[in-house]
């Protein structure tokens, strides 16, 4: 691993930030502008380890050739959009089994009243009424495994992940209150908050792939057709005026986006968008938007063609990842009790 992250770990100077994303077979632009990229940009400030959570990801049913593609994929893309290997920590889940373990250990410091106040848990029960297994409700113990192996200091996540991370920082502060300071008591990273995506054809919700209608999100890896199709097909409203306004969603949804790629204000945009139709705006997204991603997909294509490259990244990845989550696992056994080997 790079002599940078060692040297951190000596000097203590850079805080450490962990973060996962789960390999679900698209990530899309929402993903990547109101996550993925700055992760990228979090790299040259901070201690970064950044993991595909594919242990997570079996808490709903995985078609087994599949899912071996996504999270080849998952890791592929990332690499693609930025992480980099030589300043960051990067590994698979299921490649570094400290996570596991220590899973196990924690769910014995998590309450059953804590799991079932979860709102992910309420909602993703009920929609896969015929599968809530336990890995669902146990799912944020093995998120707070996932952050204090590393005693991270930040967490960067979006507000679908806040409950689990205030219960990672609850089960710390409890297992380090019996057994006295085990982890670091994580904080939610608040910083440049990414860009929050909306559907492109409901623009009050989130922009997600679960959308039923696949034309409410954009994939990185679209086609540039596609994103183009998908951005004229944008919901707008009947004001034909590209400027931020109440009741304008839509238009505000596309000038985030636009913002968000070209670095321009929102002001900026309207004037340049000044007496021109939602037609000419949407193109010009659409085109914004192909540009960005042009080089993520072009490394991606490299990228995942090359699976002696992916697995020398991803072997890395999970040999560092070990010897650091070693350590605190094994402080943690100690405290518990446990005989060492
Ligand atoms: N549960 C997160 C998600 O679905 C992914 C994740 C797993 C994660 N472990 C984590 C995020 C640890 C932050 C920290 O988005």
């Amino acid at each position: 691993m790079s002599e940078e992250i060692k040297k951190t770990q000596v000097s203590e100077r850079k805080k450490r930030i962990f973060s996962a994303i789960q390999p679900s077979g698209t990530i899309t632009l929402g993903n990547y502008l109101g996550a993925l990229r700055n992760w990228v940009k979090l790299q040259d400030d901070y201690d970064c380890i950044f993991a595909v959570a594919d242990l997570h990801a079996i808490t709903v049913r995985q078609e087994p050739k599949v899912f071996k593609q996504n999270i080849l994929e998952a890791y592929a893309l990332l690499l693609a959009c930025g992480i980099d290997t030589d300043k960051s920590m990067f590994f698979i889940q299921s490649h570094v089994h400290t996570h596991a373990e220590l899973a196990w250990l924690l769910n014995c410091y998590t309450q059953f009243g804590e799991l079932s106040r979860m709102t992910q848990f309420k909602d993703k029960s009920q929609k896969h009424a015929d599968n809530v297994n336990a890995g669902l409700f146990t799912y944020p113990s093995l998120m707070a495994a996932d952050i204090l192996l590393y005693q991270a200091d930040l967490v960067p996540v979006g507000e679908d992940q806040r409950q689990h991370l205030e219960l990672s920082r609850n089960i710390a502060e409890r297992f380090n209150g019996i057994y006295g300071k085990t982890f670091t008591v994580p904080d939610a990273y608040i910083g440049t908050v990414g860009a929050r995506v909306m559907s492109l054809q409901n623009p009050i919700k989130k922009m997600s792939k679960s959308d039923e209608n696949v034309n409410a999100w954009v994939a990185v890896l679209d086609k540039p057709e596609t994103i183009m199709k998908k951005f004229k097909r944008a919901v707008t409203d009947s004001d034909a005026k590209v400027c931020v306004g109440e009741g304008k969603d839509g238009i505000n949804n596309l000038i985030g986006i636009m913002s968000a790629v070209t670095g321009k204000t929102s002001d900026e945009i309207a004037e340049e968008f000044d007496g021109k139709g939602y037609g000419d705006f949407k193109t010009a997204v659409g085109e914004a938007v192909i540009e960005e991603l042009r080089p993520i997909q072009e490394r991606f294509e490299k990228y995942v063609k090359d699976k002696a490259y992916l697995e020398e990244q991803y072997r890395k990845g999970a040999e560092f990842a070990l010897k650091i989550s070693q350590r605190t696992l094994d402080k943690a056994m100690k405290k518990i009790g446990y005989l060492p080997k």
